[in-house]
């Protein structure tokens, strides 16, 4: 059976703007050297994003220019809070070989792909776009999600709020953020073997056992 890189590949071949592209994106997210929201991230959201797109018939030429670039706000602003802002601002500039109904339909997955995380307002509105958003989600599952939740604390405490430096308050954050729905069937189940937010139960018992140092 073909692996999933194989499933990448054959679609740079069909598509060579997204060979182009994702080279262009991995040299800068190398370059930046984000701790948490660096290539190694997005590579496991693309490859998310195959599973679920394929299943779900979603139109690939809009879903993996998008989640190859859904990060990008990180690169212009270590601010997480509006990266996904950032990143749907900028986004052109990378899109310069793709017609501009494709740029709009990829500019509003990257502005959407938090989803229902708290604190961002837009809700996907596409199935391409509803795609990005649990191929990121899942990066918040299973024990992936509690290793990728720790290391994205680590790079918010040296870039944007220094408050992450203790352990405490990354338990804290990651214990209190509950159960986000996914949108996608192949998403939901993908999550649900995987545990679901595991992080979520295990920074809580982090938290009784850090109770001990107050
Ligand atoms: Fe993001
Ligand atoms: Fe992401």
């Amino acid at each position: 059976m073909e692996s999933y890189r194989q499933r990448l590949e054959g679609y740079f071949s069909e598509d060579p703007r997204l060979q182009r592209l994702y080279i262009r994106a991995k040299e800068a997210f190398d370059k930046k050297d984000l701790i948490a929201h660096g290539w190694d991230h997005t590579y496991r959201d693309i490859i998310n994003a195959i599973r679920i797109g394929e299943t779900k018939g979603a139109n690939m030429g809009i879903v993996l220019p998008a989640v190859i670039l859904h990060d990008i706000g990180f690169l212009y602003n270590p601010d997480p809070k509006v990266h996904n802002v950032v990143g749907a601002e900028n986004c052109a500039e990378w899109l310069e070989e793709w017609r501009d109904e494709e740029k709009n339909h990829i500019k509003a997955c990257i502005l959407t792909h938090k989803g229902k995380y708290r604190g961002f307002p837009f809700e996907p509105a596409t199935l391409e776009a509803r795609v990005v958003c649990d191929a990121d989600l899942l990066e918040k599952v299973g024990y992936i999600g509690l290793l990728q939740g720790v290391r994205t604390f680590v790079e918010f405490a040296h870039s944007s709020d220094p408050k992450f430096r203790a352990l405490l308050t990354i338990a804290q954050t990651l214990a209190h953020i509950e159960d986000i729905p996914l949108y996608t069937k192949t998403g939901q189940k993908i999550a649900e073997e995987r545990g679901g937010f595991l992080r979520t139960t295990l920074c809580k018992k982090a938290l009784a056992e850090l109770a001990e140092y107050v």
